[in-house]
């Protein structure tokens, strides 16, 4: 038996004026995506926002529906729309943010594991890192610089060309 370790990491901010122009901006147009999230049900509405290699910024926002399943998270609303318009341009960053509706949120707000594989898709598919942001409605921002760093022990693309004919 062997026992294995392993060491993330992620960045810490206590302010939003610690962050660089490019991660506060997004960060801001996740807030502004928060207050259009469709989320009568949860009553938590999250916002996304994305930048990609172009510099355009796509967002999405939580769309919930009364099967409740069939509700999609701000992330992947804002990927599967980036990806469907702009299909050959890489996602070199993503922000979140959410506004509760019980007491404001002080801390950071992270991806569901679903938006996470479909983060690691995103990078996968484009062979570049993607930068996440994370902060609640205050309180203080981390980063994590790529998504291995959320998501450990992956099964992505590369693991399925390994072992069937997909190339
Ligand atoms: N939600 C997101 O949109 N993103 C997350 O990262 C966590 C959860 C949504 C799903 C649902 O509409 C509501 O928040 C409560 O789970």
């Amino acid at each position: 038996m062997k026992k294995h370790k392993i060491t993330l990491s992620f960045l810490e901010f206590k302010s939003v004026d610690e962050l660089n122009d490019d991660d506060r901006q997004l960060l801001l147009k996740a807030k502004e995506a928060a207050k259009n999230a469709y989320a009568p049900y949860s009553k938590f509405k999250v916002g996304a926002a994305l930048r990609l290699a172009n510099g355009m910024i796509v967002i999405g926002n939580n769309q919930e529906n009364a099967v409740y399943p069939v509700g999609l998270c701000a992330e992947r609303v804002a990927l599967f729309s980036a990806q469907a318009n702009y299909p050959d341009q890489p996602i070199v960053a993503l922000a979140i943010s959410a506004i509760g509706s019980d007491g404001k949120i002080m801390q950071p707000v992270p991806p569901c594991g679903s938006c996470r594989q479909a983060m690691i898709e995103a990078e996968s598919r484009h062979k570049q890192p993607l930068r996440v942001i994370m902060q609640g409605e205050e309180g203080p921002i981390i980063i994590s610089e790529k998504m291995e760093n959320l998501m450990p022990l992956i099964f992505a693309e590369d693991f399925l060309a390994k072992y069937t004919d997909f190339e």
